[in-house]
């Protein structure tokens, strides 16, 4: 994979907390400014990836075979998506990344924490000696109770596999994202999604903005 001269950014946060009308925003936000955006999601965005995410989402499956599924998911959708996105120089703005896995499959699975970062390393190496691994250059971390999101989730669409699950589970995948978020500060901000959409874009816009990606 060659060295990006795009822009990575991530959104991330339990069932319910609202990112996905925020991602349109910001795509707007960067078209408006010129930019290329591509806009994914995870786990999905290439055609086998998408085939993934649906064995992962509906069939019951232990934690480790959760994850392997993901992060292959993942591999495929860098290879094919996001790391000639970036190259193009374009701005990818990605509905859940990595940080989801360790809050799902870490923080409300249980899963080992450490196991997660070995696949990570696998799976995101950029290749030359030195050169890291592929992260977001930002993650939008939308933050809010447990018991807000699942009454907002109880009203929408039939659930899935994790939508199903009960609040303690949200409770455990919220630790997972703050924990994520302790250890990689420089990367996250942590959106209070407790809010008014207006209130909540506000937030969100000027978070780009501070971060000098958004004029
Ligand atoms: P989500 O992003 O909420 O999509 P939708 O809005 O269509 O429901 O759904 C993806 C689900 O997959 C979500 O419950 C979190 C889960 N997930 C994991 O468990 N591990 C992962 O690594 C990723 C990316 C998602």
């Amino acid at each position: 994979m060659t060295p990006s001269t795009g822009l990575f950014i991530s959104f991330e946060g339990i069932d319910g907390a609202g990112k996905s009308t925020h991602i349109d925003a910001v795509a707007q936000a960067f078209e408006a400014q010129g930019r290329v955006v591509t806009r994914t999601r995870e786990p999905g965005g290439t055609p086998l990836a998408e085939r993934l995410r649906e064995m992962v989402l509906n069939a019951p499956m232990d934690a480790l075979t959760e994850s392997l599924l993901v992060f292959a998911a993942r591999r495929d959708h860098i290879a094919q998506v996001i790391a000639p996105a970036l190259a193009a120089g374009h701005v990818v703005l990605c509905d859940r990344f990595s940080d989801a896995t360790f809050a799902y499959q870490g923080g409300g699975r249980g899963f080992d924490w450490q196991l997660l970062q070995t696949l990570e390393q696998w799976v995101q190496h950029q290749g030359a000696p030195g050169a890291g691994l592929l992260q977001p250059a930002l993650t939008l971390w939308f933050d809010l109770p447990a018991s807000v999101a699942a009454a907002r989730l109880a009203s929408a669409r039939v659930p899935d596999k994790f939508e199903a699950q009960p609040q303690a589970f949200f409770e455990a995948v919220a630790a997972g994202y703050a924990r994520r978020c302790a250890e990689q500060p420089q990367r996250f901000t942590r959106i209070d999604a407790d809010q008014a959409l207006d209130a909540v874009r506000v937030q969100v816009l000027g978070a780009l903005r501070s971060k000098g990606f958004l004029a």
